[in-house]
């Protein structure tokens, strides 16, 4: 159930918040340590004013709220609160009051026993949750930091162990742990707790209206399909929008998550564990991931790098784990239509004949070089560095130069910008200022913020056609989609 927690100083613009998600949200938390002095009375009447259950909050600051004053003042609000229609009193475990547990289980309100580890999974995680069960009267709650991926591995194996608890909620925070707050279904959590203040994604704080909306988590169910991407940062990545919405305009049980993640082996039985179906691969692991496949087609080999990996079930108890790239088939397919000026099929050599130029010699050079050379172009390769620049024209039995080589470069058809140098703090640099334009070119940049690199823009000066990495970007989604989505797919290995 999703609740939102009301995070406002007054009950007025809480009121207000509630307004923007309640078709989104089960439940209410009101949390009276934020609010301001003035607002007390108002707590008493505030589940008259809602048409939702609400959980009556005062966390003090050592339980990481913002309540100062004294336990005894503390446990007046609650008691004073008994008559006003809670549906739930969170207390934390460190408040032992068993005159007013009894109270209020006797009114029928349900209490929520918690405790926080902003630093990480305490070794007594299992018994502290369950002494806060004690024997069905209390809903036991605990949220706590989720620092790695072995962490959260940990952590899902935790709750599981936990599936004897009918009513308890379980919150890994920090982005490492914010697919916790999704798949709530796996870790038995009752509660998703929401807000609109802290929608920062570094804390995996997210808000009501995108886990509605975005992923879709009133329909999660044991059989969704998970997929999702692994990288390091990858809270900003856009493609859980991309593949959501996907989802979503097809009507098909997948949902699709950001995974932040520090090891590649402990993520894969991580995967396995939470029956991951498909998963995208994007910095610092797309080499990496390799030589953990069982499979990897041809464009993988050759490239070096692989950002789609499939999990396809098998007869033993583990997946055969299928890598793909649809790094380079999502760089030509724009440069494709764009060529037809029309949507078709990727077949044939479409290139032949065209000269093209790739500046830069980093890892995304490699996907855009097999893309060129797969559809028949002829490919020069130009890079600050010509060491290697060199290694990789080796590889590909292509010539390289030097970037200032550029100013005697003969005319090319196609000319691709494959370097950081335009975006970021390279903003203002053109890589490829010695080259001139003869305005009949196609001039390519990966990069898609800026949406006009000053590459770009000095190329469009001169007459030519431009296109930026934004459909890149999609078309490399939409294939891993439909990886994702296909039922038997099977990679020559
Ligand atoms: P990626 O894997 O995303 O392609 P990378 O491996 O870090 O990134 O490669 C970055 C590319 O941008 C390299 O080709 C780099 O050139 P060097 O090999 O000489 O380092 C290129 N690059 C970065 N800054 C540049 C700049 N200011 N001018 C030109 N090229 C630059």
């Amino acid at each position: 159930m999703i609740f939102l927690t009301l995070t406002e100083r007054t009950i007025s613009e809480n009121l207000e918040q509630v307004k923007d998600c309640e078709a989104c949200i089960r439940g209410l938390e009101l949390r009276v340590d934020l609010l301001d002095a003035d607002q007390l009375d108002l707590v008493y009447e505030f589940p008259s004013m809602v048409d939702l259950p609400v959980i009556l909050t005062v966390r003090k600051k050592i339980d990481g709220g913002e309540y100062d004053g004294s336990e005894e003042d503390l446990l007046e609000i609650y008691r004073n609160a008994l008559a006003s229609g809670y549906t739930y009193f969170d207390l934390d475990d460190t408040i032992n009051n068993p005159a007013l547990f009894d109270q209020a289980l006797s009114r029928g309100i349900k209490i929520i026993r918690s405790f926080h580890d902003f630093e990480m999974i305490p070794a007594d995680f299992i018994s502290r949750v369950r002494d806060n069960y004690k024997k069905e009267y209390f809903i036991p709650k605990a949220a706590v930091a989720i620092n790695s991926t072995a962490d959260l591995y940990n952590y899902f194996k935790l709750c599981d162990s936990l599936y004897d608890i009918p009513e308890k909620i379980l919150i890994g925070m920090g982005s490492f742990g914010f697919s916790t707050r999704v798949l709530t279904h796996l870790t038995g959590s009752l509660i998703s707790y929401t807000s609109f203040n802290n929608p920062n994604p570094q804390l995996g704080h997210i808000s009501p209206v995108k886990l509605c909306q975005q992923y879709r988590y009133n329909q999660i169910e044991d059989t969704t399909n998970i997929c999702g991407i692994i990288g390091n940062p990858v809270m900003h990545s856009k493609s859980p929008e991309l593949h959501n919405s996907w989802y979503s305009d097809q009507q098909i049980d997948y949902v699709y998550l950001p995974f932040q993640t520090d090891n590649i082996e402990t993520f894969l039985k991580l995967a396995e564990f939470l029956k991951i179906r498909g998963l995208s691969v994007t910095l610092p692991f797309k080499t990496e991931i390799i030589e953990y496949l069982d499979e990897v087609d041809d464009s993988v080999k050759k490239i070096g790098s692989c950002n789609t990996v499939v999990f396809q079930p098998d007869s033993s108890s583990r997946s055969v784990l299928q890598g793909f790239n649809t790094d380079y088939l999502g760089f030509i397919k724009p440069l494709h239509q764009f060529m037809l000026k029309k949507e078709s099929k990727l077949e044939g050599k479409f290139l032949a004949g065209k000269k093209a130029c790739v500046i830069g010699a980093g890892g995304a050079s490699r996907s855009v070089i097999f893309g060129l050379l797969k559809y028949g172009a002829e490919v020069d390769l130009y890079n600050r560095t010509i060491d290697k620049a060199e290694q990789v024209a080796r590889d590909f039995g292509i010539k390289a130069f030097e970037l200032k080589d550029l100013q005697i470069a003969p005319e090319y058809d196609i000319v691709v910008q494959t370097s950081s140098a335009g975006m970021g703090e390279l903003a203002e640099i053109d890589p490829s200022h010695g080259y001139r334009f003869s305005g009949k070119e196609i001039a390519y940049d990966i990069i898609y913020t800026p949406e006009k690199t000053k590459f770009l823009a000095r190329a469009e000066e001169s007459g030519a056609s431009i296109l930026n990495g934004v459909d890149m970007l999609i078309k490399q989604a939409e294939y891993q989609h439909q990886y994702f989505t296909k039922g038997k797919i099977t990679a020559k290995s």
